[in-house]
């Protein structure tokens, strides 16, 4: 998978050359490619904002830089493997973090994880001229994300987010796949508590069943405390889960 960021703090993105996202980038699972907005700006001061038609607090982001940015990111981006193939690429899908987006979700980590090609348009200020957003539909499949119902002061952190939850599911990045398969929000629930050694610490046993091996009888518990946690914590999550396995059982 290739990624690109544009950003005018590209450094804000490197943090993903640490842990997990690191090594799947040294052994090239996914290439990340991150780029400066003000380069593609080519007045003095190499600005890339402006104040916002039609008055109001705050500054706009100009769309003319973008729009360059991004045409480089086009120019870049791999070519079909054969010559003779003569299917045209998918669009590359163009990530718009702003709280005015659509809701960021497991789902959408899982669906943009088979993406071949993901590029980030993080803005500052007070958004980005929404003709960038017209514009660039010809070219990419855009879609704007929320990671969540607040205000960040920008979207690269947002991006950070994301890139970490998409990238986490590319196979060969995560070293025990199965681990994935368990976690919270892989089946709509919330994870089970989990315990290590040793059985008794400051007074406080591990639940006596996880230590029985009986693993069927370990698999009813944490399935039991998936359900519990859920209802308690996330009952949007939970009324979601019994619709839809009252949808199948019918
Ligand atoms: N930019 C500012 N707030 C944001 C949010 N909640 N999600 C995505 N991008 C944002």
């Amino acid at each position: 998978m290739r990624i690109d960021l544009i950003s005018i703090f590209p450094e804000f993105f490197d943090v993903l050359d640490l842990s997990l996202i690191g090594k799947a980038q040294r052994e090239d699972l996914v290439q990340i490619h991150r780029h400066q907005l003000r380069d593609f700006s080519f007045d003095k001061h190499r600005s890339v904002d402006d104040t916002p038609t039609g008055g109001g607090a705050g500054m706009v982001m100009k769309p003319e830089p973008w729009a360059l940015a991004l045409e480089h990111v086009l120019t870049e981006r791999p070519t079909p493997a054969a010559v003779e193939d003569q299917t045209a690429p998918p669009r590359p899908v163009l990530i718009v973090p702003t709280p005015a987006g659509e809701l960021f979700t497991q789902r959408t980590a899982e669906q943009l994880a088979d993406a071949e090609h993901l590029v980030f348009a993080p803005a500052r200020f007070e958004g980005i001229d929404h003709r960038l957003l017209d514009w660039a539909q010809e070219h990419f499949e855009l879609r704007p994300m929320s990671i969540g119902d607040y205000v960040l002061n920008g979207g690269e952190s947002a991006v950070v987010v994301m890139v970490e939850a998409i990238t986490r599911l590319i196979p060969g990045v995560i070293g025990n796949p199965e681990s994935l398969a368990e976690e919270s929000h892989a089946d709509g629930l919330l994870e089970y508590p989990v315990y290590t050694k040793p059985a008794r610490w400051r007074g406080i046993d591990v639940p006596e069943i996880l230590l029985s091996g009986d693993h069927a009888k370990i698999r009813d518990w944490r399935s039991a405390q998936q359900d519990l946690r859920t209802r308690k914590i996330r009952p949007d999550l939970w009324a979601r889960h019994v619709v839809a396995q009252e949808r199948n059982l019918t």
